[in-house]
């Protein structure tokens, strides 16, 4: 039998990256997995691939992690289809880099609104039939940039570390319920954005991580399957670095 059979996923911002990497993971463990994005084209095709490729049913949803409306119907669509919620991956996450001085209002908050305040939303709605069946695992994913912060991402690092605030105040307020909160923070992952580094650039970045190369999303994802799965049952409102030891 596969690790997650009969489970339900649902992550969210699953069209491409970590996303998918991890919708991918979880359905070739055998479960159910829903996957959200505000790009309805991006994760209808998204999610036909990875039911192609390992058999696994999966729902494809356009919504938006900053609107709750969207947040609750992902919650009904997902009851409609698989039945119920076992897993919420909240992975969806954006950047606007600047210099402080630079940054515009709008882009501080912008990030703020997906990286953190999604998170918080679709938890909300999540975690009314989690909390009443007492079980369910929510993984966020973070970043080590919320751990260390970095110069020219402070409307993302901020978003990130209060990512990390919120991981440990919901394992807090849903432990008596056997809900169990936990974050991932990924180092540097290999995505269509690094493979454009120049090579100078990318050279400099392995310099700083002492396993040598930068992370996958398949690294990630066997954290975030990890943490949702039977192998962690007494763990809770921790953050889990999946980082090359670049930050320890
Ligand atoms: N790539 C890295 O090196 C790295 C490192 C640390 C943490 N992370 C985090 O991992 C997660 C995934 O990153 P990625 O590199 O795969 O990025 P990505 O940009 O490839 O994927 C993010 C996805 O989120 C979706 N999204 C954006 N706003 C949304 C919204 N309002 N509602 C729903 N979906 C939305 C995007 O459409 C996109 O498909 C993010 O939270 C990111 O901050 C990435």
């Amino acid at each position: 039998m596969k690790r997650f059979e009969n489970k339900v996923a649902l992550v969210t911002g699953a069209q491409r990256g970590i996303g998918y990497d991890i919708a991918r993971a979880f359905a070739a463990e055998g479960a159910d997995v829903v996957m959200t994005d505000v790009s309805a084209e991006g994760v209808k095709a998204a999610a036909a691939a990875i039911a192609g490729e390992t058999g696994a049913r999966t729902l494809a949803l356009a919504a938006d992690v900053t609107d709750y409306k969207d947040c609750e119907r992902s919650l009904e669509e997902t009851f409609k289809a698989f039945g119920k919620l076992d897993v919420l991956v909240n992975n969806a996450g954006v950047a606007r880099d600047n210099l402080v001085l630079r940054m515009k209002e709008e882009d501080f908050q912008a990030v703020l609104d997906v990286n953190l305040k999604g998170a918080f939303l679709m938890a909300k709605a999540a975690s009314r039939s989690m909390l009443r069946l007492r079980s369910g695992r929510i993984i966020n994913i973070a970043s080590v940039v919320g751990q260390s912060g970095n110069a020219g991402q402070a409307n993302y690092a901020a978003s990130k570390a209060g990512l990390i605030g919120l991981t440990k105040s919901l394992a807090r307020e849903f432990a008596s319920r056997q809900v169990l909160v936990n974050a991932v923070a990924p180092g540097y992952i290999r995505t269509a954005m690094t493979d454009g580094f120049p090579e100078e650039a990318k050279a400099r970045l392995l310099e700083m991580v002492p396993l040598g190369r930068l992370g996958s999303g398949d690294d990630v994802a066997k954290a975030v399957l990890f943490l949702a799965g039977e192998d962690s049952p007494y763990i809770t409102g921790q953050v889990l670095a999946v980082n090359g030891g670049i930050y320890m």
